[in-house]
């Protein structure tokens, strides 16, 4: 009996133990092309190892979500970086990076330039110096398989103007600031729309304004009509759902919301309602270009 009791509570201290483990970051993509590659015990792995293994210890320590840091010198140097969306806590940002550090060398065992991507955070690195600089080389596309009903062409619109919107608002932060905002916007009476956009740091306003201009201008490739949809570029993106994907409150934390002043046009009066609520989060990979 005694023992029943005591397996008991050793079972349910495990499943809580369970609970509390960090989960898993949510996986989305990865790219690294094999046309370069390193072999064993090159200088290049070594570096790549030392540079991993700084990125992951300053996991803790990072400023605004980022830390690029290099490893090694000239021929075999490795430049790398990562990057938390704007409203994740530190200890998400860290347990993504740490993550990432391991699952990028199993995913990416012999080659030179690598980018992996989860929801909470982006890893990247390269045989070149990619700081300060835009690269919207590889993109990713995801949309979600469900179609807006109501008024699906101002649907369309709302959403590109709202992401323009807090694009502009990314890009304005000073260098070095998190460059990361957030908007709700009412799409119809009962559906909100919620944004998300984000450049790296390490960008200049120019830059980070580039950047999401050329995901914008992809908008109709990935997310003509979607319930929601992401495009994704090594140094930025923008994500959009009809659900709050996001965490409001930390992202008021992290950069305060402007005054208010520019209400978006509100489409609609509602005909019929799409299913409501919370939408699915189940995201399909449409494609994958170069
Ligand atoms: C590189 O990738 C291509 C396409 O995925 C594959 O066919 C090829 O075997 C790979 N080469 C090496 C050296 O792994
Ligand atoms: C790499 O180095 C380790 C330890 O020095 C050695 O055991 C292994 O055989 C080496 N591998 C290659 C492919 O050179
Ligand atoms: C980053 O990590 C490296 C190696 O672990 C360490 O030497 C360095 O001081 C760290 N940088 C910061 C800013 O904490
Ligand atoms: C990070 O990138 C900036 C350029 O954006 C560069 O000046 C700086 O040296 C880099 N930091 C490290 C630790 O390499
Ligand atoms: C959404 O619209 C596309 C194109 O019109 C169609 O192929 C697809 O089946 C629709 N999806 C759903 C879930 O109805
Ligand atoms: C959305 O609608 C609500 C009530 O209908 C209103 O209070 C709010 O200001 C609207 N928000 C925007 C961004 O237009
Ligand atoms: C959202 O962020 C706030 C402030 O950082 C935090 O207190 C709260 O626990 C977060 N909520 C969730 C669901 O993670």
């Amino acid at each position: 009996m005694d023992s029943l009791k005591l397996s008991t509570i050793l079972l349910s201290l495990l499943s809580l133990a369970i609970i509390t483990q960090a989960q898993d970051p949510t996986y989305l993509s990865h790219y690294c092309p094999n046309t370069t590659t390193f072999t064993t015990n090159s200088t290049y792995q070594a570096n790549l190892n030392l540079l991993l293994s700084s990125l992951s210890s300053n996991s803790t320590r990072n400023i605004n979500g980022f830390y690029n840091v290099s490893a090694g010198k000239d021929p075999d140097e490795v430049y790398g970086m990562f990057l938390c969306r704007g409203d994740v806590s530190n200890s998400v940002c860290r347990n993504c990076v740490n993550f990432a550090t391991k699952d990028v060398l199993e995913k990416c065992p012999i080659e030179k330039v690598a980018m992996i991507w989860y929801d909470e955070c982006e890893l990247r690195y390269s045989n070149r110096n990619i700081f300060s600089t835009v690269d919207q080389d590889f993109t990713i596309f995801k949309s979600s398989p469900n179609n807006v009903t109501v008024q699906p062409e101002s649907f369309n619109q709302l959403v590109e103007t709202t992401i323009y919107d807090i694009a502009a608002r990314a890009a304005s932060a000073p260098s070095g600031a998190k460059k990361f905002a957030v908007q709700q916007a009412n799409y119809t009476g009962v559906q909100k729309l919620y944004t998300l956009v984000q450049c790296t740091p390490d960008l200049s306003t120019a830059g980070c304004s580039r950047c999401l201009e050329g995901a914008i201008s992809k908008l109709g490739n990935c997310c003509d009509r979607k319930q929601g949809g992401r495009v994704i570029f090594a140094s930025c993106n923008f994500r959009y759902e009809l659900y709050e994907f996001y965490n409001a409150t930390a992202a008021a934390e992290a950069v305060p919301p402007p005054s208010p002043a520019t209400p978006s046009p509100p489409p609609a009066s509602g005909s019929k309602t799409s299913g409501k609520g919370k939408v699915d989060n189940i995201l399909f990979n449409c494609h994958v270009v170069l």
